[in-house]
């Protein structure tokens, strides 16, 4: 038997501190801990307060949605409460709830509405007579506050309703602000010398609680609608899906990613793929909720509290996370970049992965966000790529905090640290960097280059420490070192065959990844095509002069400049030389660049692309001989038409211009 008091108390913490978030988060909108730690602290409120239900009160945070209105706008009584959904974090979580709704209401054959949980505000707006009269925010649910004058600006929000619309009704929805949109307003703001957002939800929570309208009316919200409130005078659909369906036909916005499944193993299927692909979505997401498509079963069903049994939240795993930014360290990168990252102590657990470190990308951005040295940080995990800092909680600093300056010489070898003017990036001025070089070397060797397995990490450490190796060139004259090899650690005679064979193998690397694998400065793997293309051998490239680089289509100044640089350098010369030597010399057919299939066509993007970003679509065109332009004029020769195109189809119609899904541009692009 546990001490009571003991409980009584946790129970009490728990409740003062989620009081303490939700101020900040819903009335300040500037939250301190991320959702997630916020979803826990929620959830351990919920379970004590299930297992000890003689503490549970009226007014434990658990009991209540939201927080209170601000008196400053007027104050609107919702005629009928807006709910919030109970979460679920695991798919045992959403099968319980499939279970328990079921035996409610038993014999029934259930559907499923799966809805992106957009994370945004919760707002309701009322129709009367076939006009916009109302818009309010969820506030505690019961009431909300007074914001039409704000949702008013909101383009995609119809400010009136066809006839057939009944005479009163209500629509709810979430307003947000796509993360294209939330990048630009912090930009914005930074310059400015104004504090940035958190996140995308505290910015549209931020801009639709203006209290002058013209400043929400800069910002590009958008809104999705998600179900009917209640309607007077007219009976609505039967189901969840047909009203949609309905509010679609009367004008309003309804998210294209929504599903009808029939069973609950498509409802996990969704969940899964949106998991994968939460990146790609243009706004942020943190979960899905899923509805009983029946209202008649949803009544049925109806509600504990504040959360409808008929709708779950089934949360994505979490992304951010809130650590101590307790240093700002620097590596090199195989350019010589001074790439600062943040060191996390204690290490930031964030979706059950332990960060302990985070990128911070350059001095701007650090300057952008106004990161210092001490300062509580989100941190963010996103899919495969390195975990980055967010931003600092401005809210928690101490006054002790330090700003952070590059420094002069490199940490590495001492040498001059330099900025070429018009970049961001700081740079190790010695290209004998020992850090330079190793970069460079595991860059080598790499998958995207000339992909030599058994050469990993370690392996390129060991060979730089011990001498066998200078430079990449060297790797090709290591089988006379064979011996040596041998009494390295960890390099037993199998290895030692297997790395020697992989280097052998990798003399028929095509043209165009040797190109890449060369580590020439703002060379990707679509630009060394290009160059392969054109020049046909190392030989030609080598000796090209910056006029022929500046005729080729996509090559700029930038390029050419790090081309010719880099074949100028004595060292890189003779690393060339040495590489032909050894036979690492391919050969590739030249082609102009007129006889690259996309040549002379000029393409146009509009909507949002599922396989690959808007600027991948555009590389890869762009290294196929075509051009990408932004907007249809009569040269255009395709629009491509990704999800929710915006106004370049209509102007594309008008003039005729041919249009292509995704699927044919990627047939296009040999995809
Ligand atoms: S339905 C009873 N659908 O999530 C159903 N909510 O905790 C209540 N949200 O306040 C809402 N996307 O701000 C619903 N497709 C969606 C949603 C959604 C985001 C938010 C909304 C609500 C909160 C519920």
């Amino acid at each position: 038997m546990k001490d009571l008091a003991q409980i009584k108390e946790k129970i009490d913490q728990l409740r003062t501190t989620i009081n303490h978030h939700n101020y900040r988060y819903y009335v300040l909108d500037s939250p301190e801990i991320s959702d997630a730690e916020y979803d826990l602290l929620m959830q351990e409120l919920k379970q004590l307060e299930e297992e000890y239900p003689q503490f549970l009160t009226p007014d434990s945070p658990t009991q209540r949605v939201g927080a209170a209105p601000v008196e400053a706008f007027g104050v609107v009584e919702h005629p009928r409460p807006l709910l919030s959904l109970g979460n679920a974090f695991s798919q045992e979580e959403l099968l319980a709830w499939y279970t328990r709704a079921s035996k409610l209401v038993a014999d029934q054959q259930f559907k499923f509405v799966c809805e992106h949980k957009i994370d945004g505000l919760a707002v309701a707006l009322t129709y009367v007579n076939g006009r916009l009269t109302t818009g309010a925010t969820r506030g505690d649910g019961f009431r909300g506050e007074n914001i039409t004058q704000n949702l008013r600006t909101i383009r995609s929000i119809p400010l009136s309703v066809p006839k057939e619309a009944p005479p009163r009704f209500e629509v709810r929805g979430e307003v947000f602000l796509p993360k294209a949109g939330f990048e630009k307003l912090n930009q914005e703001r930074a310059e400015e010398g104004l504090p940035l957002f958190a996140n995308p939800r505290n910015a549209a929570a931020g801009s639709v609680r203006q209290l002058d309208p013209r400043i929400t009316a800069k910002r590009p919200l958008d809104i999705y609608i998600y179900m009917l409130g209640y309607a007077e005078g007219k009976a609505p659909p039967p189901t969840h899906w047909e009203t949609m369906e309905y509010l679609k036909s009367l004008g309003f916005k309804v998210n294209p990613n929504n599903s009808l499944f029939a069973t609950i193993d498509q409802v996990e299927q969704y969940h899964q793929s949106w998991v994968e692909r939460r990146e790609s979505l243009p706004y942020e997401a943190d979960g899905i909720v899923v509805k009983v498509d029946s209202l008649e079963l949803q009544r049925q069903l109806g509600s504990i509290g504040h959360e409808p049994r008929w709708a779950i939240a089934y949360k994505f795993p979490a992304v951010q996370g809130t650590g101590y930014l307790k240093e700002i360290k620097i590596s090199i990168g195989r350019t010589g970049t001074l790439n600062p990252y943040a060191v996390l102590e204690p290490p930031v657990s964030v979706g059950g992965v332990t960060i302990r470190t985070a990128a911070l990308h350059n001095e701007d951005d650090i300057r952008r966000k106004d990161i210092r040295i001490g300062d509580t940080v989100i941190v963010q995990r996103a899919g495969e790529v390195i975990p980055e800092v967010v931003g600092p909680i401005i809210g928690k600093r101490t006054g002790q905090e330090k700003i952070f300056t590059m420094p002069s010489y490199c940490p590495v070898c001492g040498a001059e640290v330099i900025k070429p003017e018009g970049e961001v990036m700081y740079y190790c001025s010695n290209a004998a960097c020992p850090a330079q070089v190793h970069e460079r070397l595991e860059h080598f060797v790499s998958r995207g280059g000339m992909d030599i397995r058994g050469i990993g990490e370690s392996q390129s450490a060991v060979l730089l420490k011990e001498g066998l190796v200078k430079n990449v060139a060297d790797l090709y004259y290591l089988k006379e070192k064979r011996e040596q090899l041998l009494k390295l650690e960890r390099m037993a005679e199998k290895s030692v065959n297997n790395i020697l064979e992989a280097i052998e193998k990798s003399k028929e690397t095509p043209l165009p990844r040797l190109i890449f694998a060369l580590g020439i400065r703002h060379i990707g793997e679509e630009m060394a095509e290009i160059l392969a293309k054109h020049f046909g051998s190392i030989d030609r490239l080598q000796n090209a002069h910056k006029d022929e680089l500046l005729s080729i289509p996509t090559v700029g100044p930038k390029i050419a400049d790090s081309i010719v640089g880099f074949f100028k350098a004595e060292e890189n010369h003779r690393i060339i030389e040495r590489l032909k030597k050894a036979g690492v010399n391919p050969k590739a057919k030249r082609g102009k660049l007129e006889e690259l299939p996309l040549a002379g066509m000029e393409f146009v993007i509009t909507g949002r692309l599922e396989t690959f970003s808007r600027q991948e679509a555009e590389a890869r065109i762009k290294a196929l001989g075509g051009t990408a332009k932004s907007d249809i004029t009569k040269k255009t020769t395709y629009l491509v038409v990704g999800a929710e195109p915006g106004s370049k189809l209509a102007h594309a119609q008008a003039l005729g211009t041919k249009q292509l899904t995704e699927a044919e541009l990627l047939q296009l692009l040999g995809k």
